[in-house]
């Protein structure tokens, strides 16, 4: 089957094509096999195709392999039909992107295969306000012997080699998303996940760049999968310099019968290219994350600040501490307080309990009812903790029920975190889902969810599934309980979570418009981790938490105020514990939240760019940016990871403002704690005195020095070519126009248009 791969911006059906299309005027070689026998130069290992199939001379990896009625695997599915409509095709149980009739238009193109009765059609929809187009296939026997599906990707797209390079995003636990590039070389690279989620290892999106683009010029194309379960993402460089990329479901032990009038849905593949580099491409995922996937009412909409009992309490509280914590929270500003793991029954640590949902009497003597009106009669919102779909051996359900366990009989089970995965090919385990988490919402009239998932899924079988369809039952499984439970209650936030960034995905952002983007809470991390998966998802959907330093996670110390110019652009939390901040501390976080307040729809749906600052020697400092949609406000992040000695002048460069307007550039204040300085105090005091003796510590209590202050008014051309900032500290001669970031320092500058 053969159709020209055009340019994604071009119409299907354009007087381009002929000229787009990839020549066929010489035979590409002595082993190459002609699909034609009346055409010796129609070889297909040496054309760009729109979907391929076994068999038929293209020697690249098809994005199918399927055991036809014939019991053959050759296949050739050829052009019957085609319809374009209006608005986006829905599907029957995945989730997918949505557009309004006038905003997306669809194009069908059903073939069939020449020697059995089953066709395949192709999906396509381009938005355009996004440019993006989504893909997917549908497979159809109607054949009476039953097929047998081995790999369906959701699209497979080559082009001509352009130098590419291709980029993912790569990590584990507590490190997510890192971005690794690499040069693509003759033969396969595939990028996907075999635990049963999305997976922090390799997440779904992956892009391929031309040679030199960077983050604001060159030829970027990217890809994605609306699809949470094991993926596989693949970029193949072939002996005649094309280059295929498809994505889909993993055929990593995946194999699915298809009886006689049935169909088979892959999830829905996405698409986008940009000429204005990396930063141009994302641009495009996230508008089209938020206008066309996530829930429809939570589009544009504020999200909360939130505060978070996990860091803080882990499992040991009890309702007056939680009350305390609370009630701090709110003076400081927060809007939203969340009880975290450890509510119910048996669940004093991480062994017992998950699969359990009656509420820890001895913490909550009164209920969980009770206790969210408490929280609502303060001011702010309740939202909860849930981990649905697991399950610990040492727990009521799993007593009552074991079979509702993920297990193979005759093999011992492995566990993760102490607990099992629930087999979601179930209906009962999801009905049971359904009704108790459910009833928890009810009771406590929560208004978000957290959505954990803390293990990757092994020994994957189930009594209600074949063993090859395991794994995206298990998705769909989930797509239903997901769909039950919230669909019916939309104005509940969900953020999904899977020990962070573990299922960060297309498919869950479809039900959860925010996502805990790690557990890595650490700002120096969170640069990658935030940095990486903001290639591909906007800041709306990432949760971003200010913890307490040293962190959990590194040990490592660092300022409050970097922690929160990290956090900023996302989803602010806090999950600190707000008893033991000095009084100067909780002024400061009073002050960081009124600021996000002011500026959140900038934060959370501005136009985000990843600028790091190129002359730097060190490559130890990076800006981002997010500009309001008209332009006239942009937040701008100097971050500094190890701090040099002598550097050159750090310059502020912000691109794409208008060159005439003048604005104004300010830096937020932000403070410095005596404590930072040691001993090094010193030197500013008349006499020495002992930096952890009472009067500097009871100093560094109430008191703080604002961190420099810079203000400067200039035209937009002159951001564009870089402002410079003052000198940071270089050991000697301090003062109040001295930049002090040494490690890990950062600041937040606000750049607003005053005239045109
Ligand atoms: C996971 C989550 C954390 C927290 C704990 C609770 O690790 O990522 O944020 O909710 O579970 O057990």
């Amino acid at each position: 089957m053969v159709i020209l791969s055009i340019s994604i911006t071009e119409q299907l059906v354009s007087p381009d094509v002929e000229a787009l299309s990839h020549k066929r005027t010489t035979q590409a070689g002595s082993t190459v096999v002609a699909y034609d026998r009346e055409d010796p130069f129609y070889c297909l290992d040496a054309m760009c195709l729109e979907w391929s199939g076994n068999g038929k001379g293209d020697y690249r990896y098809s994005p199918e392999e399927i055991k036809l009625p014939n019991n053959g695997f050759v296949s050739d599915f050829v052009y019957e039909s085609h319809e374009i409509k209006a608005g986006f095709v829905p599907m029957k149980e995945l989730p997918c992107a949505q557009g309004k009739e006038d905003e997306c238009q669809s194009v069908l193109i059903t073939l069939r295969e020449k020697a059995c009765n089953v066709t395949l059609t192709l999906v396509y929809t381009v938005y355009k306000k996004a440019n993006c187009i989504t893909r997917r296939v549908i497979l159809e026997n109607n054949e009476d012997s039953p097929l047998i599906i081995r790999r369906l990707l959701s699209m497979s797209m080559d082009m001509p080699n352009m130098g590419f390079s291709l980029t993912t995003f790569d990590g584990d636990w507590a490190r997510e998303a890192h971005r690794h590039d690499r040069l693509l070389q003759p033969g396969i690279f595939i990028n996907d996940s075999r635990t049963g989620s999305s997976s922090n290892k390799h997440n779904p999106g992956f892009l391929l760049s031309e040679k030199n683009a960077d983050n604001s010029k060159g030829r970027v194309y990217g890809f994605n999968l609306v699809y949470s379960g094991n993926h596989f993402g693949f970029a193949e460089l072939n002996s005649h310099e094309l280059v295929r990329v498809g994505i889909g479901i993993n055929p990593h032990c995946f194999e699915w019968t298809l009886k006689k009038g049935d169909n088979f849905e892959t999830p829905e593949a996405v698409m986008t290219f940009s000429e204005d580099g990396f930063n141009g491409l994302s641009k495009n995922f996230h508008s089209f994350v938020n206008d066309n996937i996530v829930p429809k009412d939570w589009q544009g909409k504020d999200r909360p600040v939130l505060y978070n009992s996990w860091e803080p309490c882990f499992f040991k509280f009890n309702q007056g501490k939680l009350l305390s914590l609370a009630r701090l929270s709110k003076k400081m500003g927060m809007e939203l307080f969340v009880l975290d793991d450890g509510w119910f029954e048996g669940r004093n640590d991480d062994n017992a309990g998950l699969g359990d949902y009656s509420t820890n009497r001895k913490k909550f003597p009164f209920g969980l009812g009770r206790f969210a009106k408490k929280i609502r009669k303060m001011g702010m919102e309740f939202g909860i903790w849930f981990e649905p779909e697991m399950i610990n051996e040492n727990s009521n359900l799993f007593r009552a029920h074991p079979e509702y366990a993920v297990s193979q009989p005759g093999i011992e089970s492995t566990l993760g975190r102490n607990q099992l995965v629930l087999d979601l090919c179930n209906p009962l385990v999801r009905d049971y889902i359904v009704d108790s988490v459910g009833k928890v919402l009810d009771e406590t009239k929560a208004s978000y969810v957290k959505w954990d998932m803390n293990r990757h899924i092994s020994e994957f079988w189930s009594a209600h599934s074949r063993a090859g369809e395991f794994f995206h039952r298990y998705i769909l499984g989930l797509y239903d309980i997901l769909g039950r439970i919230f669909k019916t209650r939309p104005h509940i936030l969900l953020e999904s979570c899977s020990s962070g960034g573990n299922r960060f995905d297309l498919g869950m952002l479809c039900f959860s418009p925010q996502v805990w983007t790690s557990d890595c809470t650490d700002p120096a991390l969170r640069l990658d981790i935030q940095g990486g998966l903001s290639h591909l998802y906007p800041q709306s959907t990432m949760g971003a938490h200010v913890s307490d330093s040293p962190h959990q996670q590194t040990l490592r110390n660092t300022p409050l105020s970097t922690r929160y110019n990290v956090s900023c652009f996302g989803c602010l939390g806090y999950e600190l514990d707000l008893r033991f901040l000095t009084p100067a501390e909780k002024s400061e976080i009073k002050d960081q939240i009124a600021f996000y307040k002011t500026h959140r729809k900038t934060f959370q749906y501005g136009t985000f760019e990843r600028l790091p600052v190129v002359s730097s020697r060190l490559e130890n400092k990076s800006v981002w940016r997010c500009s309001s949609k008209d332009n006239k406000e942009t937040i701008a992040g100097f971050f500094q990871t190890q701090a040099g000695v002598g550097e050159e002048a750090d310059t502020l460069r912000i691109p794409g403002l208008e060159s005439a307007a003048t604005y104004r550039v300010t830096t937020r204040p932000q403070k410095l704690y005596i404590r930072r300085f040691g001993g090094l105090v010193k030197h500013l005091l008349p006499v020495t005195l002992n930096p952890d003796g009472f009067i500097l510590r009871t100093a560094n209590r109430f008191y703080s020095l604002l961190d420099c202050v810079e203000n400067y008014e200039c035209k937009g051309s002159a951001l564009a070519a870089g402002i410079l900032l003052n000198n940071q500290f270089t050991g000697r001669h301090y003062n109040n126009n001295t930049r002090l970031l040494g490690d890990y320092g950062s600041s937040i500058y606000t750049i607003t248009k005053i005239s045109s």
